[in-house]
């Protein structure tokens, strides 16, 4: 019995010298495994008559079970030891100050763009979409600009090759199609697809072949519309006043209704606002001049009626503004291409960081 002894006592003292769970799993494999000294030592009991096999056997398991519970005793210990050296190794200090991240940067135009939901969705506004290529129904005619209308010209627009067939029912003509030049097609894919009472801005992109310090040949414009039973232009005025006190964050900024006139509405209104521009700088508040800020009217009955909606029974009021312009105004930005010119310097001065997020509570 003394092989027994000795083996056990030198396996025992392997274990407990042990440095790492790779060691340990050496002596497992190397004394218990098929080519270990313990099997070899089992397989000798064959020999044996059957009262010393019996002894013998009990002590050979009674010395395996004892290395198998130490194995799995140094190796949690060794787990164990690992992980600590972990957690002292990886500590991270929570209270250390953010790094400020210098790189990303929300574009002026995506900021101007959230500034003007966050206004717009605490009023009640919904955010609607629309294609940027249009077909010239939904561009001009259903809003009232009839084919030999200036306002076709003046717009500039850029065609597209190729037709689409017309879907008005009894529709003879195909469509143009174009890049629209305006937001206002919004309107009429709102009111074609929901039944009113409708609540909508509709932010987006816009195309017209023009190019100098305040045009671009895209841009953005945000459209809105309201319909309902008895909205009239005292809910136009209220509204687009408010809005402009708050985007612009001056609570007594003055605004102005000026008549003008827009196929699409009738009737139709600039909207001004106070300014004053003394030794050459604009400045946006209380002065001498005024500065024209954006369209709107009360939607032409026509349009109503070209988008399925009965003009005894409903009424309302739109409006449409550069969102490029107002954020210039906003931001003392110069020059409109600047915006799509993608100059990092650029973007590094007038763009704003992730956490800039407009809201109603942290304000616009
Ligand atoms: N669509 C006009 C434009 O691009 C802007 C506009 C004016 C939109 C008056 C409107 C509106 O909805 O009522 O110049």
């Amino acid at each position: 019995m003394d092989d027994v002894e000795s083996t056990r006592s030198e396996l025992l003292s392997q274990v407990a010298a042990a440095a790492d769970l790779d060691a340990l799993e050496r002596i497992r494999v190397g004394e218990l495994g098929k080519k270990g000294r313990i099997t070899a030592l089992m397989k000798g009991l064959a020999g044996l008559d059957a009262d010393a096999r019996r002894a013998r056997g009990q002590a050979l398991n009674a010395m395996k079970e004892e290395v198998v519970v130490a194995l799995e005793a140094r190796k949690a210990a060794l787990a164990d030891a690992a992980l600590d050296a972990r957690l002292a190794s990886e500590t991270i200090d929570v209270t250390l100050p953010s790094r400020p991240e210098r790189r990303g940067r929300i574009h002026p135009i995506s900021q101007t763009i959230d500034e003007v939901v966050a206004i717009f969705g605490e009023m009640g506004f919904a955010v609607a979409e629309g294609p940027d290529i249009e077909d010239d129904w939904n561009n001009f005619g259903a809003l009232n600009i009839p084919p030999e209308h200036p306002a076709r010209q003046e717009m500039d627009t850029f065609y597209l090759p190729g037709y689409l067939p017309g879907e008005r029912a009894g529709e003879q003509e195909v469509r143009r199609m174009v890049l629209r030049t305006h937001t206002s097609p919004v309107q009429v894919r709102t009111m074609v697809s929901q039944p009113p009472p409708i609540r909508i801005i509709a932010p987006g992109r816009t195309y017209r072949c023009d190019y100098d310090a305040t045009h671009s040949p895209m841009f953005h414009q945000v459209e809105g519309l309201v319909i309902d039973r008895d909205v009239h232009m005292g809910h136009l005025k209220g509204c687009l006043t408010e809005f402009l006190r708050a985007y612009f964050r001056i609570d007594d900024l003055p605004v102005r209704f000026r008549p003008s006139y827009f196929p699409f509405t009738e009737p139709s209104a600039e909207v001004d606002i106070g300014c004053s521009r003394e030794g050459g700088t604009l400045r946006i508040g209380h002065g001498a001049d005024w500065l024209e800020i954006l369209g709107c009217g009360m939607v032409n009955p026509l349009v109503l009626q070209n988008c399925g909606i009965d003009p005894e029974q409903w009424q309302g009021f739109a409006f449409g503004m550069g969102l490029e312009r107002i954020g210039m105004l906003k931001y003392g930005i110069p020059d409109l291409r600047t915006f799509f010119e993608s100059d990092l310097r650029w973007l590094r001065h007038y763009g704003f960081t992730a956490l800039d997020v407009p809201s109603p509570v942290t304000g616009v």
